[in-house]
Parts: structure tokens; sequence; C-alpha cells
């Protein structure tokens, strides 16, 4: 059967991402990537994880109360437009952004256009050979179509020299079905 976006984004990263590798979880929210990529990277990993919102540190403070010994979760209350700051240099093997609002809150906190693609210029700049980015792209939201179209002009613009890019999505499900773009480094 084939995968929802969301089965298939972990499976991009399950293809790349191994023990002891430095990731990025760009929008924790109830912090169910984070948990995934903990466990993918295992003792001696470290995951760097962004959220705007202290109810998604919470959620997923708690999800990870039983994350594998050694691995090292950092959970960040920030914009993922800061995320530079955090990587001290550092080159990552993967990063996954989920875009829109936190599930059952406030609908108005979303992802935007702008700090958006910030965030994936400087995870470009830190991405390892074959290491990959993830953006699952919500859009049935207002505000959601711009984004989506920010992130498709960005995402098709990338030299092919240089990165390999693949979309992603059911094109006969009604409602908006969510958009999954994955960027690999060449
Ligand atoms: C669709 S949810 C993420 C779901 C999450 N991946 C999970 O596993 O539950 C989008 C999240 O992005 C967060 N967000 C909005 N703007 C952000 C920003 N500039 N940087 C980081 N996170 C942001 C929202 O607060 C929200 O929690």
């Amino acid at each position: 059967m084939l995968k929802t976006a969301m089965h298939y984004s972990h499976e991009l990263l399950s293809e790349v991402v191994t023990i002891g590798d430095h990731v990025v979880d760009a929008t924790m929210g109830n912090g169910h990537d984070t948990l995934f990529l903990a466990k993918l990277v295992g003792v001696g990993g470290r995951v760097d994880a962004f959220d705007i919102q202290k109810a998604a540190l919470l959620a997923t403070k708690e999800k990870l109360a039983a994350h594998p010994e050694g691995v090292a979760v950092n959970l960040h209350l920030t914009g993922h437009e800061n995320v530079a700051d955090y990587l001290q240099g550092e080159k990552i093997k993967a990063a996954i952004f989920n875009l829109g609002y936190l599930p059952q809150s406030d609908k108005q906190i979303i992802t935007l256009p702008q700090t958006t693609k910030k965030s994936l210029d400087a995870l470009l700049a830190h991405l390892q050979p074959k290491g990959r980015i993830i953006i699952v792209c919500y859009y049935g939201h207002p505000g959601g179509r711009e984004e989506l179209e920010t992130i498709q002009a960005y995402c098709s613009d990338l030299p092919q020299k240089q990165y390999n890019v693949l979309a992603y999505q059911f094109i006969n499900q009604k409602n908006q079905p969510p958009l999954l773009f994955c960027i690999e480094a060449k």
C-alpha cells in the first residue's frame, strides 16, 4: 500500500540517518518527529528541535521521557529561522519540517513562508552530502496556500547539479492532501 506523506517522510529519514548523526526537527509540535529522530540517531547522536510554542516543548518533553539513554535532544523555544545559531557550524544529516499549525491548538499560530525559507537556506548550508531535508506542507488553513507556493518555487529552483528534489502527493484526494518535498544534497 502507498504510504501517507507522514509515513513516507519517516522512510526517507530512515534511509539516510544512522547512529551518531546530528539532525534537526524544525517544527517540533507534539514531538512525534523529534522522538522518531532520537531513536534513529541513538547513543552519541544529537537532535536539535525547534518550536515557538511552549505547549509544543512541554508535549515533546513528555513524549521523550522514555527516550534512549545517551541521545542529546535539545529542545529550543525559538523559531527555526534561528537554526544556524544552534548548529555552531556543524554539518547535519537530515532535517524535517511539518508546516502548518499545531493540531488541537491555536490555528492562528502557523509557519510562515519567509521564516521557513530563511530556515531552509541555513539548513542547506549545513547539509552533508547525501543528507536530506524533508518538508511536509499542510496547506488547507488560511495562509497555507501562499506558503506552499513559496516552498514549491524554492524547491523547484534548487540547482540540479547540487540537489535532487522530490515531490510526493496523492493527487486524487479531496481536502488538500499534504505535499511532501525531499531535498537531497548530491
Ligand atoms: C504541523 S505542526 C508540527 C507537528 C510536529 N512535527 C509533530 O510531530 O507533532 C507545526 C508546528 O510549527 C510550529 N511553528 C510555527 N512557526 C514556527 C517557527 N518559526 N519555528 C519553529 N516552529 C514553528 C508551530 O508552533 C507548530 O507546533
